[in-house]
C-alpha cells in the first residue's frame, strides 16, 4: 500500500501524535473498535520478499463505517485479513475490542473470531453442500449453542433479513441473476450479529 492510499492518510491523521486533546480524552475514555498501529506485511515467495503493506495506522470508533479505497494489488485485501484476524502481519499490532489479536495463538484467534467477527465474502464461503439454514446453524452450534434453538435463532435470523423463503436452498440458489438482493444478504455473517 502506497502514500497515495486515503487510508494512509487517515491513519496517519488519527494516530496520537496528532490527536487534539480532546480527542484523546475521549479515547481514554472509550478504547477504539479497532486499533492498529505500525502493520507491516511482507509476503515471501519463495527467495523473492514483497512488501505490501508499511507502516499503515488506523483508528475506528465503535458504530463507525470505513470505506477502504485504492487500486487493485495495493493491499486492501491483505489489511481487511489482518484486521479480521485472518493474517498475521509480519509487523505491527492490532488490537480489536481492547485485545491485541497479534498476541493470540490460532486457536484463541479462531475463537475469537467466531465470537467477535461477521465477514460479508464477496463469494459467500459458505458450504455448498449444506442449505441457508445448515450454514447458519452451524456457525451458531460452533459457537456453543444446541442443535435445536440453533436451528430455531438461524430462521429468526434468516428471516429478518427477508430470506425465510431460501431456508433450504443450497447457496448456489442465492446468488445471481433477479435473486441478487436477497442473494446478497450477510447469511455468512447472521449468526455473529444480523
Ligand atoms: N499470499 C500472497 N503471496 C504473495 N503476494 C501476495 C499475497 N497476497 C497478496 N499479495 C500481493 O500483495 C499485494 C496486495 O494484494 P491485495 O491485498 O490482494 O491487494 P488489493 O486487495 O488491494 O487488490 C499485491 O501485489 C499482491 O500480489
Ligand atoms: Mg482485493
Amino acid at each position: 500500500m502506497t502514500a497515495q492510499i486515503d487510508l494512509t492518510k487517515l491513519g496517519q491523521h488519527s494516530s496520537p501524535s496528532t490527536m487534539s486533546t480532546e480527542t484523546a480524552r475521549s479515547t481514554q475514555r472509550q478504547a477504539k473498535a479497532i486499533a492498529a498501529h505500525g502493520i507491516q506485511m511482507i509476503f515471501q515467495t519463495g527467495s523473492q520478499a514483497y512488501q505490501a503493506l508499511q507502516n499503515i495506522n488506523l483508528e475506528v470508533d465503535a458504530g463507525d463505517v470505513h470505506l477502504l479505497m485504492g487500486p487493485s494489488g495495493s493491499g486492501k485485501t491483505t489489511l481487511l485479513s489482518i484486521l479480521a484476524g485472518i493474517l498475521t502481519p509480519s509487523g505491527g499490532n492490532v488490537h480489536l475490542l481492547n485485545q491485541d489479536i497479534t498476541r493470540l495463538s490460532r486457536s484463541q484467534l479462531a475463537q475469537f473470531r467466531l465470537h467477535n467477527i461477521g465477514f460479508i465474502f464477496q463469494g459467500f464461503n459458505l458450504f455448498p453442500a449444506l442449505s441457508a439454514l445448515e450454514n447458519v446453524t452451524l456457525a451458531l452450534t460452533m459457537k456453543g449453542a444446541k442443535e435445536r434453538p440453533a436451528r430455531q435463532r438461524a430462521l429468526d435470523l434468516l428471516n429478518q433479513v427477508g430470506l425465510a423463503d431460501k431456508a433450504s436452498s443450497p447457496p448456489r440458489e442465492l446468488s445471481g441473476g433477479a435473486k441478487a438482493a436477497s442473494g446478497r444478504s450477510p447469511v455468512p455473517s447472521l449468526a455473529t450479529r444480523p
